[in-house]
């Protein structure tokens, strides 16, 4: 029998440890013919810690399990049927995985993450090998052609990035992945990297051989202990088995990855700062142009791509451009790994095609909020993203559609909150995070997020209320059109959706009469 617990943080959190020791202490105490398998997380966190056991129909699920419940589950058969409130029958006919389109994260939770076997199994490898195939110049034409966009945010195709550094001249250039994962209520980045490392590698590999590098860098924080671990326990793997290094799967292409760890600032996810902080110094954001794909890291042509972007590139060249392409809406292309968090009933990562409704997201996969009382917003693209109303919930889930409600899809996640929420509270936060987070370059960003937090307390405490709003608005302006990134560019979006669609908010609360 095989049992599968999964090993990342997400669960881990939740307890996994103790339920695979306590899973393995009765393994041996019973004698029985069985292992375990410390899969990646299937991402359904309510259900977390949640164990599989194989059977020959498929795959049954436990969750949330407890090491308390082992003994009763192990006693009652497992897999056997329905003899545990535990039971949630079989893995892949659950809903919220059933009528997922899982491109990028097919194996996750799947497969264990540092078997190479396992990956190849399940189709890892292929792109790599197709690639292999082509041209350097044909694979940039492949990757244009799926309509990849940077999933790290700003959504700019990945094909023409990969094409301006393998047009730049360089007698050195570098791939780096950004798994800076900042942003409130994301973790698919994370997901990837514990549950399915070698997806990164092997999309990193083949950007490396595209453009023309030979080293990566994954840039990822001290925050994320186990991915750490994960990755470079599947690094090695990798370098053994010949998947990196000299010779790619035997190729004439010398490729190789070092996981590098930063302090944790959210302004190293920024690239610029990413690449200061990866050259040993303070992570302050440098002016563009230049470039990162035309003067990067250490001076080089450098990619810069998010997990997420460098992970979905092996479906792509395994299953072809026309098959990515196929999924989605408008110029959003394939598919987008929703991470579903705050005050919502089914929190997790739902990977799906891009067009789906905030509404549908929300209300049905999500299920609404934990509480059970009405969603009263959305905010969406983390912390630097708008806050959605209800009245909003038909926008699709697409690049340019978000952007005309004055929002960001940026990293996809969703952070959902219901009707006890005071809006203006979050509209300090905004500014505050920017303030705390703010690496001081920039006048707007440096000096305007603190003057934000006063004007918002000059709200809250009614002191001329209209005039600080007036004030608030402008402020918002010089910050969104003054900053030099996103980080004092976009802290208007939270503060302005909050001011815009929740107005009452930040009225004062009319003085009740005796
Ligand atoms: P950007 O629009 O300035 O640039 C996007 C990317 O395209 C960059 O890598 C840039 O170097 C590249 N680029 C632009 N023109 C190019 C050209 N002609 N050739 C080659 N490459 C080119 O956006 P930025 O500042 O990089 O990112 C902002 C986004 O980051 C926001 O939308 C936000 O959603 C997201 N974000 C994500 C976080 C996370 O945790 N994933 C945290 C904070 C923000
Ligand atoms: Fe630094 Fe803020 Fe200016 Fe960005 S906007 S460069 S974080 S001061």
């Amino acid at each position: 029998v095989t049992f599968f617990v999964p090993r990342d943080s997400g669960a881990l959190a939740l307890g996994a440890e103790k339920v695979a020791r306590k899973l393995q202490a009765e393994i041996e105490t019973r004698k029985l013919d069985a292992r375990i398998v410390r899969n990646g997380s299937r991402g359904l966190y309510w259900l977390e810690p949640m164990v599989e056991v194989e059977t020959p129909n498929g795959r049954v699920a436990y969750g949330p399990v407890k090491a308390s419940d082992v003994v009763a589950l192990l006693d009652n058969g497992m897999g056997e049927g329905r003899v545990h409130p535990l039971w949630l029958g079989l893995t892949d006919q659950l809903p919220f995985l059933a009528k997922q389109t899982r491109l990028t994260f097919a194996r996750c939770g799947i497969t264990d993450p540092v078997s190479l076997e396992d990956y190849r199994a399940y189709d890892g490898l292929k792109g790599l090998e197709n690639a292999l195939k082509l041209t350097p110049a044909e694979i940039v034409a492949q990757v244009t052609e799926s309509g990849l966009r940077g999933r790290g945010g700003a959504g700019f195709p990945t094909g023409i990035k990969w094409k301006t550094v393998r047009d730049t001249a360089g007698e050195q250039k570098y791939i780096v992945c950004n798994a800076d994962e900042g942003d409130s209520g994301t973790f698919a980045d994370r997901m990837i990297m514990e549950g399915d490392p070698f997806v990164l590698i092997e999309g990193m590999a083949i950007a490396g051989i595209a453009v023309g590098a030979t080293r990566g860098y994954i840039y990822t924080r001290s925050e994320y202990p186990h991915a750490i671990a994960v990755m470079n326990e599947a690094l090695e793997v990798a370098r053994k088995a010949g998947v990196l290094g000299r010779s790619v799967l035997g190729s004439s292409y010398a490729f190789d990855i070092e996981v590098r760890v930063g302090a944790g600032a959210y302004v190293c996810g920024e690239e610029t700062a990413l690449l200061e902080s990866l050259e040993g110094r303070r992570g302050i954001v440098r002016a563009k142009p230049p470039l990162p794909a035309h003067k990067g890291l250490f001076g080089k042509p450098t990619v810069i791509n998010n997990v997420i972007s460098l992970a979905s590139v092996p479906v792509i060249l395994d299953k072809g451009s026309a098959f990515y392409k196929d999924f989605g809406m408008g110029r959003s292309r394939g598919t987008i790994p929703l991470q579903i968090a705050g005050n919502v009933k089914h929190a997790g990562l739902y990977e799906t095609a891009f067009g789906l409704t905030l509404g549908e997201i929300v209300d049905d996969i999500g299920g609404g909020t934990a509480t059970g009382r009405p969603v009263k917003a959305v905010q969406v693209g983390g912390p630097l993203g708008a806050y959605f109303p209800r009245e909003l919930f038909d926008t699709p889930f697409d690049y340019e559609a978000f952007a005309a409600k004055d929002g960001l899809i940026g990293h996809a996640g969703l952070v959902v909150f219901d009707d006890t929420v005071d809006m203006l509270k979050q509209a300090r936060f905004a500014m505050e995070f920017c303030a705390v987070e703010s690496c001081g370059k920039c006048t707007p960003c440096r000096i305007g997020s603190t003057r934000g937090v006063e004007v918002v307390d000059r709200i809250s405490a009614n002191i001329e209320p209209e005039k600080q709003i007036e004030v608030l608005t402008d402020l918002c302006n010089t910050m969104k059109f003054g900053s030099l990134c996103a980080l004092g560019g976009f802290t208007p979006y939270p503060v302005m959706s909050a001011l815009t669609h929740f107005p009452e908010d930040f009225r004062p609360a009319p003085i009740a009469h005796a």
